[in-house]
């Protein structure tokens, strides 16, 4: 039965003959054939007359085939039924359909013509549209989604969403037109969006889905740095600008000139490409903007080097730092030690006595128990990055220790050091004082280290100061090497020598009093207070 299509016949079963009241609804969209059946009786019939029965009841056709049907679209067919071809909107209406026996019969059949939807239109004001035509929205942006359709009757227009956390939201329906507004699009409100439209009658539905995706730029500007290759033989360009969705575009250029390096977020450049001073732009784009992109600029620069002293001493057994600082280098410089350059390869490893500390660009080459046949000589320090190689050289002379400064002084010191021998002895003899100490002085004294210690400024201060200079000037003298002998040559005139024998100052002091008021004639006042009754 070609293009016919009742859709839907409620209550034909229950029109019998006479209950004209009780209708049967045929269901049909434009354009098709339907069919009403008159009443639901089969086979052969009466006379039959279909009437369309609105505000007057008009004929349609009859069985009588004197009488010729109202157009050619009606048409009758088995047992009595009802034909109309190529439905318009207009035949929706009340029919009739009379049967003529013994008595006659009215079977009235309510005819519905449903039209569409045939096209439905979505409007969303998103940011814009790829190429594949995929909305996108900035995040935070509002988002005006609108969605309208005609039918007949008025369909049911419908929005819901699809996104990857919400498996299906509905947003409710009305009738022909549909719309809402998203405030602040996030990022989960990412999805598919439907809108669909259904005529009721019919059930026949339209949708169109439209994808939305929620784009955000970078929040920050883009940081342009360079490094070196993990196999230090390539540089690398980076331009950080992250946080962005979808990630930006990249363009490297070297400027000035604008020569096109490459358009990858991580760029690596040969050696043989680079030069001193040399500028690298990175212009980033993002869909959401600026228009012309974000940019950052990189300078590479070969290492300066910088150091302090270009001549260094050290004592024999005693430490020395050499410091090597370098400045402007873009990468930053690998920094190395040498004793010579001509062999780079052997450069200085740190040990027991190299100790190689380095902060930021600054390196310090520390010797410990300098020795003159082993440590003398030139050092270098070598700043290299893939533009290029810097080093500089210091001088390190190692020399004996010295004391005191001069003959004199070491002189006196000596003489000293007998007299200080000779107090502890007399000590040892004068039970009354500090004898335990004094035992113990004994005890050592042929392995006793003693350090005497010249101190001027000392006695203008008082007792208490007085002993912590000592033994600061005594810590002095290990660690500070080179400023030693400085202090010595000023200090021309020994005023008072404190000697600190095994860190038993007290006892040292008081014995070296008497020797102190012969020959200087000043007061010492480290005895005095401390010469408590034992
Ligand atoms: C309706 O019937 C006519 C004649 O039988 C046929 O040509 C036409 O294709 C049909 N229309 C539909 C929509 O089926
Ligand atoms: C037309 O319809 C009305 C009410 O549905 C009914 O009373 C009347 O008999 C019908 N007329 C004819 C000619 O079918
Ligand atoms: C058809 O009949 C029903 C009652 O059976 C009535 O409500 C309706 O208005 C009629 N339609 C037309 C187009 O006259
Ligand atoms: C058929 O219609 C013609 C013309 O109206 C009429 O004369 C004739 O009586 C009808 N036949 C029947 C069986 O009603
Ligand atoms: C119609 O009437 C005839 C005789 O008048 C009778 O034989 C027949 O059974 C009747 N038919 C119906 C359906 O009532
Ligand atoms: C369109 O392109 C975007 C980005 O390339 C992609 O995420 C999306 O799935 C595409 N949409 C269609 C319908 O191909
Ligand atoms: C449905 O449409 C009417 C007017 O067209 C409007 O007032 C109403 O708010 C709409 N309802 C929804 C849920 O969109
Ligand atoms: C939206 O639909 C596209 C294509 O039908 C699909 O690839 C994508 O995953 C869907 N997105 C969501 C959030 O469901
Ligand atoms: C440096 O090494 C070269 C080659 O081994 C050697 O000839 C030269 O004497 C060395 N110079 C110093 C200061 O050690
Ligand atoms: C310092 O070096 C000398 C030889 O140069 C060695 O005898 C001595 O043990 C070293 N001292 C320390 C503390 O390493
Ligand atoms: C040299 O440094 C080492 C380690 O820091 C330290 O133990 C030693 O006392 C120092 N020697 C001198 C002479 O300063």
């Amino acid at each position: 039965m070609a293009g016919l299509r009742v859709l839907l016949c409620l209550g034909a079963l229950l029109a019998r003959p006479g209950s004209a009241d009780l209708e049967a609804v045929a269901i049909a969209e434009v354009h098709e054939n339907v069919t009403l059946r008159c009443g639901s009786a089969s086979g052969s019939r009466g006379l039959v007359t279909w009437y369309r029965n609105d505000s007057e009841p008009a004929f349609l056709v009859s069985s009588n085939s004197s009488l010729p049907p109202a157009a050619p679209r009606f048409s009758l067919e088995d047992a009595g039924a009802l034909r109309i071809e190529a439905l318009r909107l207009e035949d929706d209406g009340n029919y009739t359909c009379q049967e003529v026996l013994n008595e006659t019969h009215w079977f009235p059949v309510r005819l519905r013509v449903a039209s569409g939807p045939a096209h439905i239109e979505v409007n969303i004001t998103a940011s814009g549209a790829l190429p594949n035509g995929t909305l996108y929205a900035a995040r935070g942006s509002q988002v005006d989604l609108s969605c309208r359709s005609s039918a007949q009757p008025p369909p049911e227009v419908a929005w819901w969403v699809q996104t990857h956390r919400i498996s299906e939201e509905f947003f409710g329906k009305n009738l022909s037109a549909n719309s809402f507004t998203l405030m602040l699009m996030s990022q989960n409100l990412q999805g598919n969006y439907t809108c669909s439209a259904t005529n009721v009658l019919s059930g026949r539905q339209r949708k169109v889905t439209s994808e939305l995706l929620v784009y955000w730029p970078p929040s920050s500007a883009p940081q342009c740095s360079v490094e070196v290759s993990s196999e230090s033989t390539t540089l690398e360009l980076t331009c950080n600008w992250d946080g962005g969705y979808p990630d930006p575009t990249f363009l490297w250029t070297e400027e000035p000139g604008g020569m096109v390096v490459g358009d990858s977020k991580l760029q690596t450049l040969s050696p043989s490409q680079l030069s001193e001073g040399q500028k690298f732009k990175c212009v980033g784009s993002h869909i959401l903007g600026p228009e012309s992109g974000a940019s950052c600029v990189v300078q590479i620069s070969s290492p300066l080097l910088r150091t302090s002293q270009p001549m260094k001493t050290c004592f024999m057994g005693g430490n020395v730092t050499l410091i090597c600082q370098v400045t402007g280098a873009n990468p930053p410089a690998r920094i190395q030690w040498l004793r010579n350059l001509t062999q780079p390869e052997s450069t200085i490893q740190p040990s027991s006595r190299y100790v190689i500390t380095q902060q930021d660009q600054s390196s310090s080459l520390t010797i410990h128990n300098c020795s003159q046949d082993l440590d003398g000589g030139f050092y270098f320090c070598r700043a290299e990055n893939p533009v290029g190689v810097r080093a500089v050289d210091i001088w390190l002379s190692v020399k004996e220790p010295l004391n005191v400064g001069g003959i004199v002084g070491t002189v006196v010191s000596l003489l000293l050091l007998g007299l200080a021998i000779i107090s502890g002895l007399m000590l040892y003899y004068s039970p009354a004082l500090c004898w335990k100490a004094g035992s113990s002085f004994r005890g050592h004294d042929m392995g006793d280290v003693m350090v005497l210690v010249d101190s001027e400024e000392e006695e203008e201060e008082d007792d208490e100061d007085d002993k912590e200079d000592v033994a600061e000037e005594v810590v002095q003298e290990t660690s500070e090497t080179e400023e030693l002998p400085k202090e010595r040559g000023t200090h021309g005139h020994i005023h008072r020598v404190t000697a600190l024998v095994n860190g038993n100052l007290d006892c040292v002091g008081n014995g070296l009093q008497e020797f102190q008021d012969e020959s200087d004639g000043q007061q010492s006042d480290i005895g005095q207070e401390e010469d408590k009754p034992v």
